[in-house]
Formats: structure tokens, sequence, C-alpha cells
């Protein structure tokens, strides 16, 4: 494979097509899916490859398809399940189906959660319909063959398998009532033909997608899913995306761990939790099964200066920004990595996103084995402060203990540059 002056079509291509930001995903990404589909189509080169796409769209697909991170589980953080049903009780004060969307559902593994979670809240088939979009033609042929493996079924409360799934010989499939409500499409959330009408949802799951998208893409999205979102409506994204939101004109649920948002400010006293509370982060431990096989490493250290500087104080205090960040130091020093991952989480949601705050909750995940959480969050560091040191080097490190060479070399020439523009 070339380098990466040889592939900067193709990732603005990408980005284009599907908001795919390579500072994000790391370029390294971008050139496997490139070697995979020039192999795949039986061509010698990139340039040949090149030549190919244009003007190929089912090519285009399957570039898109092979580049995509498909990673999903039947319910993948509980509490966003538990605040959808709270909503839909709210909502179905009214006769009409609730309407909610999944936006990825990837495999499918998310909306057909929502429907189960429906189902034990006590919601029939006919009280609520669950568009669920995704821009992999791949994923959504999977999500309608519905078999899932063991890959799907992460935690240890797996009691709905029991309930709502029946044994065949490849895995699980969800039965007949849970795949009803869900109406699967090609969709892209960056596409403005797309097929979300406006204010049509009443709930949207928008759940680790914002993460891999540049600034600009992720106020585009933001801005597309604010215009298909009833007024009354709630938002949910992923726990590494839970600072988006508000940055967008969304407000905070105020429901832990939910990383829910409305249009609107929260009726007082309605769902509200205190905001100390609002938007923690779920404190999920990888399974064995994806933990990294990579060398044992040095747990990041949290620096003690600051944690010494200053008083200490609970996170969710208001009264200083300065003593919320030396708590989260001071607990990730502590080897209580649970209550950084909380009180950083705490932090944001009181004083809004900031790149140490960022770079602290990546230094407790990391330490945590949390590495894809750890990696989206010193790169959001980085988006605020393209210059923070620690967040580069532990980001290199994380990158080169994945095994991404060029990721990892890129991050180090930006440290030299950094070093030799500062004369130190
Ligand atoms: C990590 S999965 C998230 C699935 C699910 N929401 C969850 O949280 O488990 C990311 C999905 O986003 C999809 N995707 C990437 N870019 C997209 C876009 N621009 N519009 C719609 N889906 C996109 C990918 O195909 C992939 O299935």
């Amino acid at each position: 494979m070339e380098n990466s002056a040889a592939t900067g079509d193709f990732e603005q291509m990408l980005r284009d097509m599907i908001g795919l930001s390579t500072e994000t995903v790391g370029a390294s990404v971008i050139r496997h899916a490139l070697t995979r589909r020039m192999t795949a189509c039986g061509l010698p080169s990139l340039d040949a490859y090149r030549s190919y796409l244009a003007g190929n769209k089912s090519e285009r697909q399957e570039l898109i398809d092979t580049v995509i991170v498909p990673e999903t589980w039947f319910f993948r953080d509980r509490e966003a399940f538990a605040a959808m049903v709270r909503h839909a009780r709210e909502t179905k004060l009214t006769d009409r189906p609730i309407r909610l969307l999944s936006l990825p559902c990837s495999t499918g593994e998310e909306p057909y959660s929502m429907a189960m979670a429906l189902f034990d809240a006590g919601f029939g088939p006919t009280d609520f319909a669950i568009d669920a979009f995704d821009v992999s033609s791949r994923n959504l042929a999977l999500a309608g063959r519905a078999i899932y493996g063991k890959n799907s079924f992460r935690g240890s409360d797996l009691s709905f398998r029991e309930r709502y799934f029946e044994a065949l010989e490849g895995g699980f499939r969800p039965h007949e009532i849970v795949r009803r409500p869900v109406r699967f499409s090609l969709g892209n959330v960056l596409d403005p033909t797309r097929p979300m009408e406006r204010e049509a949802y009443d709930i949207i799951f928008c759940r680790n997608l914002l993460i891999y998208f540049d600034r600009e893409t992720q106020a585009s999205a933001l801005a597309a899913l604010r215009q298909a979102l009833s007024g009354k409506g709630l938002l949910l994204v992923g726990p590494g995306e839970s600072g988006l939101p508000s940055l967008h004109g969304f407000t905070s649920a105020r429901l832990p761990r939910a990383f829910a948002f409305t249009k609107e400010a929260p009726t007082p006293g309605a769902t509200a939790r205190s905001r100390s509370e609002a938007n923690a982060p779920a404190i999920r431990k990888l399974p064995a099964s994806t933990a990294s096989s990579a060398p044992p490493k040095p747990k990041p250290r949290p620096f003690a200066s600051r944690a010494t500087m200053a008083p200490s104080a609970p996170a969710s205090s208001p009264e200083s920004e300065a003593a919320g960040l030396a708590a989260i130091e001071s607990a990730a020093n502590a080897g209580r990595l649970a209550e950084a991952r909380a009180a950083a989480e705490r932090h944001i949601a009181a004083f809004g996103p900031s790149a140490e705050v960022f770079y602290l909750l990546g230094l407790a995940q990391d330490a945590d084995d949390a590495e894809e959480d750890a990696a989206g969050n010193y790169r959001k560091a980085l988006y605020l402060a393209p210059d923070h040191r620690q967040a580069l080097a532990h980001l290199r490190l994380l990158l080169q203990r994945r095994g991404d060479e060029a990721g990892a070399r890129a991050l180090a020439d930006r440290l030299d540059r950094l070093t030799k523009r500062s004369g130190a």
C-alpha cells in the first residue's frame, strides 16, 4: 500500500460520503479497508482501484461496508433503555403509536433491544414503531437475517434471551414479535435526502456514531437529528459522546448514565435528577473475551501535581472547576478508576467539555483497559486542544499497543514538531 499522500483522496471521499474522520479512526484503518477491497476486486494497485471505484456505486458501498465499525450488542448501556421506557410512558399519553429511531442500527441489536425493553414495560405490538437506519448494507442484511452469536450477548443478565429468542444452529434469533415492529432501511445521517421526516420521532437513539466524526460533521449530524426529533422528544447518545449535544442546543435530561437529551429545558421536578448525577458514565467492564491481548502495559499515572495543589473536593461540586479536576485525578491516582470515570462525566455535565477532563477520563479508562473509550476521549481532548502533549503521548502509546504503527508514528511526529516549535 502506498503512503498516506496516495490515500488522501480516498480519505476525503469517505469523509464526504459518511463523515468518517481519518484523525479519529486513524489512517491505518482506511488503508486496511482499501487493501481488502483491492484484493477482493483482484486489482494490483491503488491507481487501478481508484479508476475502478470512479462512478461505480456498488463498489463505493462495498468500501463503506469494509471501513465502518459495526461493534454493537444487545442492551448496550442498559440505562439508555430504561430512560427510553420512562420517556415512552410519558409520550404514550396520546393515542398514536410511539415513533422511535435507531440510527445507526448496525446489525440490529439496538433496535431489537428497544422493542424488548418496551414489551418488558408492558407496551403492546401496536403501541410503537421503530425505524432503524444504517449506512452499511452489509450490516442491514445481517440485521434482517437476525441470527446472533455470543458477541451480541454481553454482560451478566441474559434473561431476555430466554424470553425473546429461539435457539437455532448458528445462534439465537429474536421471535417474530420482536422483529415485526422494526423497519430497517439504508440511511445516512449526513444525507440531505435521508428518509427522516421533520419532527417525526419521539425517541432517537444515535449512539456510538458521532465519535467517528470531526467537529463539523458532528454539528451537521446533530442538526439533522434535531430536525427529526419531535418537540418533546428524547435523544440518546453514547457515553463517549455525552459532551456533544449540549454544544449544539440540546439540554441534558439529567438521567444518570443514560446520556439523554431534550430539545427543550426539562420540566422542573419531572424526571430530573441532581445536576451532579446527570449523564454520569455507565461503569462497564469489558468482558474477558474482548480484553486486550497486548503485552502488559504500565498503568497510566495521573499527575500528582494538581491534586496536591488543589484542595480535595467532590468532582460534582459546582464551586470550583479546578477542585473537580483535582478530585478526578486523585481518584485515578488512588486506583479508584470507576470513581474517576464517574467524576469526569459529572464534571463534563457540570462545566461543559474541556480538553483536560476528556484527557483525564481517557486516562482512567485506559487504566481500566477500556481502550476504545480511552482512545475516543484522548481524541476529543485533541479536538479541543490539538497541542495537548499528554493526550498525544498517551494516545500514541495506546495505538502502539494496539498495533497501529502508522497512527502511533503520526502522533510521534506531531509531538516532535510540537517540541521543536516550543524549543523544549
Ligand atoms: C459502532 S456502530 C454503533 C451501533 C449502535 N448504535 C450501538 O451503539 O451499539 C456504528 C455504526 O454506524 C454506522 N454508520 C457510520 N457512518 C454512518 C452514517 N454517516 N450514517 C449512518 N450510519 C453510519 C456504521 O455502519 C456502523 O454500523
